[in-house]
């Protein structure tokens, strides 16, 4: 395991959507419009995002929509200059145990088959493939894999 950068990790708010968008559109090959954090963040009440920051900058973000027992991580990314540093890490961490505190049952997300670094990231915090949904990202059709873990069980690990 690398060594873990120091983080802190609050709420994300409005004013964080540039510092957002600014990573989401440095990760990703077809980003989330700006306009779909500013309505998750501002009006989708099952949505909760945080922030990771070093010193004073933002350099990672997740989300997670909470809703009927379940968990589903709809994003995460890290600053591309901040990476392999155990920043994601924490960030599924730290949205895990709160989903834990508010009694979630499992978590789940979707992810491209050729996204072989976040399939490492979530393999070694305990999620398991448990299915596909074909052709789920429309930019290139690939497939996504739905990964999952059970929070409630005292076998769930992390
Ligand atoms: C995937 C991503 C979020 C990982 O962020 P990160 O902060 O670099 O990840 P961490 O440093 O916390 O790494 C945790 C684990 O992820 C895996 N991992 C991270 N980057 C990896 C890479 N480039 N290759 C292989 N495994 C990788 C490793 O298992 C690592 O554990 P280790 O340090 O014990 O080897 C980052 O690469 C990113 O932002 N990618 C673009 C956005 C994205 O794909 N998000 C996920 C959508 S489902």
């Amino acid at each position: 395991m690398t060594s873990e950068r120091p983080i802190m990790i609050r709420a994300a708010s409005v004013r964080d959507l540039k510092a957002i968008w600014e990573i989401e559109e440095a990760s990703y090959a077809a980003p989330w419009p700006k306009e779909t954090f500013f309505v998750d963040i501002t009006f989708n009440a099952d949505a909760k995002y945080f922030v990771a920051m070093v010193d004073k900058r933002i350099v990672g973000f997740i989300g997670g929509w909470f809703k009927e027992g379940k968990l589903h991580i709809v994003n995460v990314a890290t600053h591309p200059s901040f990476r392999q540093s155990g920043v994601a890490r924490q960030l599924v961490l730290f949205l895990l145990d709160l989903a834990r505190d508010l009694k979630m049952e499992s978590t789940f997300l979707e992810v491209r088959r050729s996204n072989v670094a976040a399939q490492k990231l979530y393999e070694g915090l305990g999620f398991g493939v448990a299915g596909l949904r074909p052709m789920y990202y429309p930019d290139n059709m690939e497939d996504g894999l739905v990964m999952t873990k059970e929070l409630c069980s005292a076998h769930a690990g992390d």
